[in-house]
């Protein structure tokens, strides 16, 4: 069965879309057919992410509003088989979208993909209520500090209250040594106040922020203890919620 992965948080730069990027990067390099489709509607930065940033002609909203059909919109990255994106419109106004819009793109992509990943905007507005639409499931991502935990606990309520029954946790840029030393609260901590349950842990890394800015997925290097991360986070997620 098909899955729609929502990509979210409360704060900004988190790290959504690093996430999304190589989320689906690795579902496609185990031989899944996924499409990350960028619905951070005011800030586009998924296509750069991938490097595909030239390709983007068609977006999501000329596949809603039906200027054209899903596979003109579906931009295929030549480095991995079976990965696809579909870019977002940042200079429209969204005003005329509706979540039922949203929950029909999902349907229509789960006939072609095996995941869907939905990079969302921040916070707990009118962008994560399109965004989550037609969702099956939500990750959110959350750095290791207590206003951003407190921040993914808040999208987590919002996230209830729009009817997306499960939730996964993130943590990103965790930097161990600070975690030891009590500077930033302990995973113990962590998992007792965040309702959403903790799947991953990606630390800090210098290469994760060079491999967004070169537009090239970090999961691509393979064999590197990251790579291995994202794999295993990916069955855990296969485990938690089926194939
Ligand atoms: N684990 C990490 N280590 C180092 N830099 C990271 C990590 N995760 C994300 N970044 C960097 O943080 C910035 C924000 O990430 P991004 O994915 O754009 O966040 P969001 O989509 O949540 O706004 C980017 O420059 C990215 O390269
Ligand atoms: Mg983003």
């Amino acid at each position: 069965m098909s899955k729609v992965y929502l990509v979210a948080s409360g704060k900004g730069g988190t790290g959504k879309t690093m996430f999304s990027v190589n989320l689906g990067a690795s579902y496609a390099q185990k031989g899944y057919r996924v499409v990350v489709v960028d619905m951070d509607m005011g800030l586009r930065n998924l296509d750069l992410y991938l490097g595909l940033e030239n390709n983007v002609v068609f977006d999501v909203y000329d596949v809603v509003t039906g200027v054209c059909p899903i596979r003109q919109a579906l931009i295929r990255d030549r480095r991995i088989d079976g990965l696809y994106m579909i870019g977002s419109s940042p200079e429209r106004d969204k005003g005329d979208l509706t979540p039922l819009h949203i929950q029909v793109l999902c349907e229509k992509l789960k006939e072609q993909f095996d995941y869907i990943i939905i990079d969302s905007p921040s916070g707990i507005d009118d962008g994560l209520v399109l965004a989550s639409a037609g969702a099956d499931a939500a990750i959110i991502v959350t750095t290791p500090e207590y206003a951003a935990l407190r921040d993914a606990d808040a999208v987590d309520r919002e996230l209830v209250r729009l009817g997306v029954k499960k939730r996964y946790l993130v943590l990103n840029k965790l930097i161990a040594e600070m975690m030891n030393s009590g500077y930033i609260p302990r995973l113990r901590v962590i998992s007792s106040i965040m309702r959403a349950k903790l799947i991953g842990i990606i630390q800090f890394d210098m290469n994760i922020n060079i491999s967004t800015n070169l537009g090239q997925p970090i999961v691509l290097k393979k064999g590197t203890y990251i790579q291995q991360n994202f794999e295993n986070i990916c069955d855990r997620l296969i485990e938690e919620e089926g194939r």
